[in-house]
């Protein structure tokens, strides 16, 4: 074992290696379903990009890590010029912006594909409402970050992502489990409603 050697280096190398496996246990305790803790400090919940740059992403109250079966919470937050996929759900979904601007794109028409989409401005302390099934983007398109609380219903999210507006519906691709869904969605696919 490497932690039997006393070199610096190798010193080193063992405490990385056992943080790193701190935080996998840490990181992976949450996926057995134990329900939402009635109070808990946003500060402190796990937050991670999820590979996409310039998201920060925090399921507050999630189906596939807390058992929530009606609505599922996030809180995300977008730096300037970063942007959500094209994409579309079957699910209600509402968003508070808490901080920053940026433009929703939606596309109110349900031809073969999106279509052309139209802009909204959204800020602080607005409320944005995207019907089900409308293919929708976030941009920030502000000079400053933009945070939001993100409550979708009949969790976990089932998106269909779209590389551009005039994509077919039929060539959207579906992904399932969302990107925040995955590193638990083994454990909670035995948890059926
Ligand atoms: C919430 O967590 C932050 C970061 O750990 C801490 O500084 C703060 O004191 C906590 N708030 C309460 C009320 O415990
Ligand atoms: C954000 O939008 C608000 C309301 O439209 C505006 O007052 C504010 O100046 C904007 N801030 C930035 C940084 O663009
Ligand atoms: C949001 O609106 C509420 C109600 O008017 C107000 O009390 C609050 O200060 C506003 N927050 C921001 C960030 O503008």
């Amino acid at each position: 074992m490497i932690g039997l050697s006393s070199s610096p280096i190798a010193v080193v190398f063992s405490v990385v290696l056992l943080l790193f496996c701190f935080s996998e246990t840490t990181l992976s305790a949450p996926c057995p379903i134990n329900g939402l803790p009635i109070v808990r400090n946003v500060s402190e919940l796990p937050q991670d990009n999820y590979g996409r740059p310039g998201l920060s992403h925090m399921t507050v109250a999630g189906s596939v890590l807390h058992g929530m079966k009606e609505v599922e919470i996030w809180l995300q937050t977008f730096a300037p010029g970063s942007e959500t996929p094209i994409h579309r759900h079957s699910c209600e979904e509402v968003f508070v912006v808490l901080k920053g601007n940026a433009t929703l794109y939606l596309a109110e028409t349900h031809g073969s594909s999106p279509g052309k989409p139209i802009e909204f401005p959204i800020f602080a302390n607005s409320t944005v409402h995207i019907p089900i099934n409308d293919a929708h983007q976030v941009k920030n398109t502000g000079r400053e970050d933009l945070q939001m609380l993100v409550i979708i219903s009949r969790p976990p999210i089932k998106v269909f992502t779209y590389d551009d507006w005039f994509m077919p519906h039929t060539a959207a691709r579906l992904k399932v489990p969302y990107y925040w869904d995955e590193q638990c969605v083994q454990e909670s696919q035995k948890d059926e409603l």
